[in-house]
């Protein structure tokens, strides 16, 4: 499958500067990598171009606006979403699309948040706004691979002792590469709830279609799928859902008349009242170019090839041990590929099965130019899981350290209850550019842990 696209050409002619400054990229959960044609062909796009601020009505505010009706089209079609059904409202980046809907969402006693435990935190401060409009909040625990455990039968249980509301996941875990089953939203929705998906972290290989998993609510984050523009993300959403949330103010763009006078002000109807002041609409120009250089990438191609990578990195990173047979690597989520996208996290093991500290690791990759992400990737639930905090001890020091917490006194305090737990992880994610190449100066870097 893989050979119906040429992987080492794309790198070639397009990411040819990772080669250019000797960096082996390998952190695209945190960020995609923009092809040298996009910037080009973007950079052109401005030099040419007159665009202004989208609010006016001369020409050059009219451009702006086509540019952003071409970057909404093609957001869209991307979800594989009916125009009649959907809109897309732009956004600073996922975390503020995220905000748009946590703000607005009618939370009340008996109608709160449910979400899996691998959120990111742009997701779990959502339930910030349920409690504090005393709704509950229920967390649905994940198994020891890190994926959902038995997820639909736990929602179940919530939404009977709570009734329904707002369900939220992310349709691909960033600390463990899970690909949640995106028949969750049927599962929801035949409860009564409605659905946020979290899609920032699902890569460049979509499977997520609307059409079939009709979800109220999706966030995402442009510069994860194609690197270019940054500072841009948008929040797809049913225009019934939108109808349904209730604003908590109002700001310039959004509004069809305010009255200082009087105290009043009319909300634009549908996206126009959540699209607050004026849009990134420079950036928003790169959208549609951003998705047209997806296009070039055959999907099955790219799913196979990002497989492809995480097992031979995955086989590696198993076979890997010190001199005396101890395991030199700790994976957190699956060993396998089924349902699992391209993010690998793992720690280092000393012979005596103590973990390297992260930032050791993180430190030394970075003398080699290896880029990985070190720390617990903004997603607490996945990383207490993985390492075993959820249990009581790691609460005794967490009260303990009440007013004085840092990660080092965590750590500190959790060694001298003999836990020599992990208190963050390192991780690996491959993308459209990456070589097996870029993974094997990942996994020299490793080896040089090896002792004996
Ligand atoms: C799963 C997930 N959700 C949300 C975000 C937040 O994205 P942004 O920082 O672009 O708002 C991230 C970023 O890493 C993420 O991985």
């Amino acid at each position: 499958m893989t050979d119906t696209f040429d992987f080492d050409a794309l790198r070639a002619e397009e990411f040819g500067r990772l080669d250019a400054a000797g960096i082996a990229y390998l952190d695209y959960t945190a960020a995609g990598l923009h092809g040298a044609s996009q910037a080009r062909d973007h950079a052109d796009r401005l030099a040419r171009g007159v665009f202004g601020n989208p609010h006016s009505e001369h020409q050059a505010s009219r451009d702006s606006a086509t540019a952003q009706a071409a970057a909404r089209a093609a957001t869209l079609a991307y979800f594989d979403a009916d125009p009649a059904v959907y809109d897309v409202i732009f956004t600073a980046n996922a975390t503020a699309a995220l905000k748009l809907v946590a703000e607005s969402y009618p939370f009340a006693l008996r109608r709160g948040l449910a979400l899996t435990a691998d959120n990111h935190n742009s997701v779990n401060g959502v339930g910030e706004y349920a409690r504090r409009a005393g709704a509950p909040v229920a967390v649905l625990p994940l198994d020891p691979e890190l994926r959902l455990d038995r997820g639909g039968e736990r929602l179940r249980a919530a939404v009977l002792a709570h009734g329904p509301g707002l369900f939220a996941f992310p349709q691909q875990s960033n600390f463990s590469g899970v690909r949640h089953d995106l028949v969750l939203v049927d599962i929801a929705q035949a409860l009564g709830c409605e659905v946020m998906i979290d899609a920032a972290s699902a890569g460049p290989y979509g499977g997520l279609s609307l059409r079939r998993h009709p979800a109220e609510f999706v966030a995402c984050s442009f510069y994860k799928l194609f690197g270019l523009p940054t500072g841009v993300g948008a929040l797809i959403a049913k225009r019934s859902a939108l109808a349904r949330l209730r604003r908590p103010w109002f700001a310039g763009g959004a509004v069809d008349f305010v009255s200082i006078a009087h105290g009043r002000h009319a909300l634009k109807a549908g996206r126009e009242g959540f699209e607050d002041g004026t849009p990134n609409f420079l950036a928003l120009t790169a959208v549609d170019g951003g998705f047209a250089f997806l296009e070039r990438i055959p999907q099955a191609a790219l799913r196979a090839r990002i497989q492809a990578l995480t097992a031979y990195v995955l086989e590696r990173m198993t076979a890997t041990r010190h001199a005396g047979g101890a395991p030199l690597t700790r994976l957190y989520g699956p060993r396998d590929l089924e349902a699992r996208g391209g993010t690998v996290a793992f720690n280092l093991l000393r012979p005596d099965g103590g973990v390297i500290p992260y930032g050791e690791v993180e430190r030394r990759a970075r003398d080699h130019g290896v880029a990985i992400r070190g720390g617990c990737f903004c997603n607490p639930g996945a990383a207490e899981a993985a390492f075993g905090l959820d249990r009581p001890e790691a609460a005794r020091c967490l009260d303990q350290l009440d007013g004085r917490f840092s990660v080092e006194a965590f750590r500190t305090c959790l060694d001298g209850l003999g836990e020599g737990a992990a208190v963050g992880a390192l991780r690996l994610s491959v993308g459209a550019p990456t070589t097996f190449g870029d993974l094997d100066r990942a996994l020299a870097l490793i080896e040089t842990y090896v002792e004996g």
